[in-house]
């Protein structure tokens, strides 16, 4: 059973790593340079943004699985007394994971509402840009707050 903890560890620190670089990524390097180069709303974009997507899902569901896994096996795992520090943070950071979902499936229906203006409205495709521009960076702070609460989770 300490294999299969292990692997599970290392395949939710994984997925958050894939998942949060990713999203780092975009936002602090691919739509600025995308922008700069005015390729912002663009196929370009689009076709980038869309390729991501799957890694996105299957590291979210990665983490769903893992994380529910670990802690059902964790002794320190008692339902929904949340009476410690880590059933708190657990308990966050779960609340955190459901936001996140939310916020990320916003984001393939934005993708999908730049893509139908794309040709017949540039404004509003650039609006819509803008959105999950937002939508991204909010993603970001969401993952920051896990993180605290998985940091805060290991030492408590
Ligand atoms: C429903 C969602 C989630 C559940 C149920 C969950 C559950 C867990 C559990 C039980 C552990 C082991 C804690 C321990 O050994 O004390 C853990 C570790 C961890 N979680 Fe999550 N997690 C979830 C989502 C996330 C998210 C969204 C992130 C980051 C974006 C994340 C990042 C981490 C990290 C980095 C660790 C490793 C900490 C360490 O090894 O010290 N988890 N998670």
């Amino acid at each position: 059973m300490d294999f299969v903890l292990w692997v599970s560890r290392v395949m939710h620190v994984v997925s958050a790593v894939v998942w949060m670089g990713g999203l780092i990524f975009m936002n602090a390097v691919l739509n600025p340079v995308l922008r700069h180069q005015g390729d912002m709303p663009s196929s370009k974009a689009l076709s980038l943004y869309r390729r991501f997507f799957p890694f996105l899902w299957s590291s979210l569901w990665t983490m769903l699985v893992t994380g529910t896994f670990m802690a059902l096996l964790s002794p320190r795992f008692l339902g929904f007394d949340l009476s410690t520090t880590w059933g708190q943070l657990l308990a966050a950071k779960t609340g955190l994971f459901v936001l996140l979902l939310i916020v990320s499936w916003q984001a393939v229906a934005v993708v999908r509402r730049i893509e139908a203006f794309m040709e017949s409205d540039a404004r509003q495709a650039e609006a819509w840009n803008r959105t999950f521009e937002t939508l991204v960076r909010r993603s970001i702070v969401l993952g920051i707050a896990s993180f605290l609460c998985a940091a805060g989770m290991a030492v408590a």
